[in-house]
């Protein structure tokens, strides 16, 4: 059997639990997994509270992205072996806070050696997140990138790329999350009153791309700063960033296998800063629904 992390009812935390269900066989395409570690990431929660529809049948396993073994190889798979270590994206209708998942192989990369499961378990959604928003609109080296909401799972991780390409990188925060926003070697600038007019002081020609990772008044009151309004990305909330101009930040299928490098090389820490057992998944998901994250925050299956 496989301990998997549920939500039965569409709605609020309550509806989340802990069941045991049979281990799946892959089917053609995908691999069978052993799960390691699993990261928590805002859609978890926006999933279960039906905020993104409500079409999974339930219950529906929670958790999207994992690291692990291989245990069973679908038909048609090419490149991968039982035992071998991976990382990737929970294949649709599965989760990733469980002992066991699906992961469809297109999906999926090899995790590097010099990665731990921990680490490796932010990649395949934050991580390439990160670097899908940093490289959307590409920038030189010297132009300047505003990170809104850089201390959470994605933030840091953009903040470090921006770095990796020399880009000078401007990111807001609370002020708990100054040190470390800080040690990514961006400009720090706590969000409250006179945002806009602060972040002016910093860069009084504007910003060359606006990566916004809250959303809302927050990116509103931002906006003007952009050089050109098609330089707003947004992953927090893309229907705003389209009614001002800009665009959602959109997903690639390169970005997976290109982070993943990056981190082995050691240029970008995805900065897991909580892990839960599977046990207490549930506080996992509440941290991150809290809405006041630092960095990754993960279930930690199997400690390696
Ligand atoms: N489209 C996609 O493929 C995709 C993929 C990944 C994530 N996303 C979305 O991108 C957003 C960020 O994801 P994440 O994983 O980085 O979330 P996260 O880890 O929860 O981090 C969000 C961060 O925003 C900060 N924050 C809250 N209000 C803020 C404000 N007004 N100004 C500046 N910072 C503020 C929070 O902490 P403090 O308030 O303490 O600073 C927190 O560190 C979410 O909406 C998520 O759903 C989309």
């Amino acid at each position: 059997m496989s301990t998997t992390y549920v939500f039965n009812r569409y709605g609020g935390p309550e509806g989340q639990e802990l069941v045991d269900r049979p281990v799946l066989e892959p089917g053609p395409g995908e691999l069978g997994v052993k799960v390691y570690a699993a990261a928590v990431n805002p859609v978890d929660w926006k999933i279960r509270s039906g905020l993104l529809g409500q079409r999974q049948p339930l219950p529906a396993a929670m958790g999207r992205e994992v690291a692990g073994i291989v245990t069973a190889v679908g038909d048609g798979v090419d490149g991968y072996a039982v035992g071998d270590e991976i990382l990737g994206a929970v294949a649709p209708g599965h989760g990733g806070f469980a002992k066991h998942t699906i992961v469809r192989a297109v999906d999926a990369v090899a995790k590097p050696e010099e990665v731990s499961f921990a680490d490796a378990s932010t990649i395949p959604i934050a991580a390439a997140t990160a670097y899908d928003g940093t490289h959307q609109i590409e920038l030189e080296a010297g132009q300047t990138l505003l990170i809104l909401g850089v201390g959470g799972g994605v933030g840091l991780m953009a903040a470090q790329i921006g770095k990796v390409h020399e880009f000078t990188v401007i990111g807001t925060a609370s002020e708990s999350k100054r040190s470390i926003v800080e040690s990514t070697g961006a400009t720090f600038v706590p969000y409250g009153e006179n945002l806009a007019r602060r972040l002016r002081e910093i860069a009084p020609d504007g910003v060359d791309l606006i990566l916004d990772l809250v959303g809302g008044d927050a990116l509103r009151e931002v906006a003007e700063l952009a050089t050109a309004p098609r330089r707003i990305i947004s992953a927090a909330d893309p229907a705003t960033a389209i009614e001002l101009g800009g665009s959602a930040l959109n997903r690639s299928t390169e970005s997976l296998a290109k982070i993943t490098d990056v981190i082995a090389y050691g240029l970008v820490d995805p900065h897991v800063s909580a892990r839960f057992p599977l046990e207490r998944a549930g506080e996992a998901i509440a941290a991150v629904e809290a809405g006041h994250a630092t960095g990754k925050i993960i279930v930690e299956i199997i400690a390696a």
